[in-house]
């Protein structure tokens, strides 16, 4: 890979040891993918925030790390195994708490936004255009690349902190326009409605796997496009997808080889194989990706005026700045359950609080029964809310 003088000093160590390990990374990254130099980035997402999920060898690493290290680019970080401010309220233990918060301070110490949240376009990191950025959380990706034109590779944790420490991403993969275009048609034979974006990207996400699909006939909305990009990213490897709502703006894209259909019936059976379980959960959550104003406004809506039913315990999972910028839905939404700031039903230690979790999210549905030990319960937002209300 082609490096500038500036970048072979990084590498060299003459900016310290911390920038040379961060270069290190992101040289081997690029060489492994063939790219031809880095790219400058205009902001990171870094992963890899929830204690469940790095452990203690991960504090000790991230606390070594930020005695130095400092990013140079807008950053902002993953949702936390825990809220920050109402951890106890949601049952996480003082053990928990405290190694969490100890990630937390070496985050801050390298100036990384505290956001916690997978929906960092909704807080003030929303790149333009065919900027470079590079992005860790699969669901916030395919937002980026599919819905704002942003470009940014599927990063881990790691390769996310050494891009925003160093400003830099290797040039390869959906950096690169060439890379960019949907190589499978999706037809979807019908009018989705809300509910069905999420199951529908999960089908469309287990055809693909890792292609980048041109999806016709629908024109989502942004809240829509949060469910369906998400949930392809976790039943296929989506990092993309394009979307044309009639024959006239998919003519614009030469690069179709295959084509197939979604129907009505496909979302059915998904729902179906999704659901592992028809008896009453512990908890019910909403907000995987991590709810929008527009979404806290309707629950508000549909809540309001209902009486909550005190045998469900309910988790509503939003970022702390959208939850602040809507206080008459937070206290609408309190009524029925828990805000849970900072955190998630799957990076949460949940399996310590639950053995049966029910959401309306495809994404939740893939990761609760792998990554924490759950039987689903696969339903709409508008049941999930009429299961917690009267
Ligand atoms: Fe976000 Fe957690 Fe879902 S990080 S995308 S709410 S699994």
């Amino acid at each position: 890979m082609h490096l500038t003088k500036g970048e072979e000093r990084i590498l060299g160590g003459e900016e310290g040891e911390t920038r040379r390990r961060a270069m290190e990374l992101l040289v081997a990254l690029g060489d492994i993918s063939k790219a031809e130099g880095l790219v400058p980035i205009v902001s990171a997402q870094v992963a890899g925030a929830s204690f469940k999920t790095i452990s203690e060898a991960g504090v000790e690493f991230l606390e070594e790390l930020s005695a130095d290290a400092k990013v140079t680019v807008k950053s902002t970080l993953n949702p936390l195994g825990m809220d920050r401010e109402g951890w106890r309220d949601l049952g996480i233990d003082e053990e928990f708490a405290e190694m969490q918060m100890r990630i937390l301070r070496a985050y801050d110490k390298m100036g990384i936004e505290l956001t916690c949240t997978c929906t960092p376009y909704f807080v003030g990191n929303r790149p333009d255009s065919n900027e470079h950025i590079a992005w860790a959380e699969s669901s916030a990706v395919v937002f980026a690349n599919s819905v704002l034109g942003a470009r940014t590779n599927k990063e881990g944790g790691p390769s996310a902190l050494a891009a925003a420490i160093i400003g830099k991403t290797p040039n390869c993969g959906l950096q690169i326009e060439e890379n960019r275009q949907p190589k499978v048609e999706v037809r979807v034979g019908f009018e989705p409605s809300f509910d069905d974006f999420s199951i529908l990207g999960y089908v469309i996400g287990k055809s693909v796997g890792q292609k980048i699909p041109l999806i016709t006939g629908i024109s989502p909305a942004e809240d829509e496009h949060k469910a369906i990009g998400a949930a392809m990213a976790a039943s296929g490897a989506v990092s993309m997808y394009r979307f044309a709502k009639d024959r006239e703006e998919c003519s614009q894209f030469d690069t179709i080889e295959e084509t197939f259909s979604v129907e009505r019936e496909q979302l059915n059976e998904a729902r179906e194989h999704l659901n592992s379980s028809d008896s009453k959960p512990d908890i019910v959550t909403l907000g995987c990706p991590h709810l929008s104003v527009s979404e806290m406004k309707w629950i508000a809506w549909f809540l309001h005026g209902r009486q909550p039913r005190k045998d469900f315990q309910t988790w509503f999972c939003v970022s702390r700045k959208i939850a602040n910028q809507c206080p008459n839905e937070t206290a609408v939404m309190r009524q029925f359950g828990k805000i849970a700031c900072d955190t998630c039903m799957v990076v949460a230690p949940i399996e310590k609080l639950s053995s049966s979790v029910a959401t309306d999210s495809s994404k939740a549905a893939v990761y609760l029964p792998t990554l924490c030990n759950q039987k689903v319960l696969f339903r709409s937002r508008k049941k999930l809310l009429e299961m917690i209300s009267k």
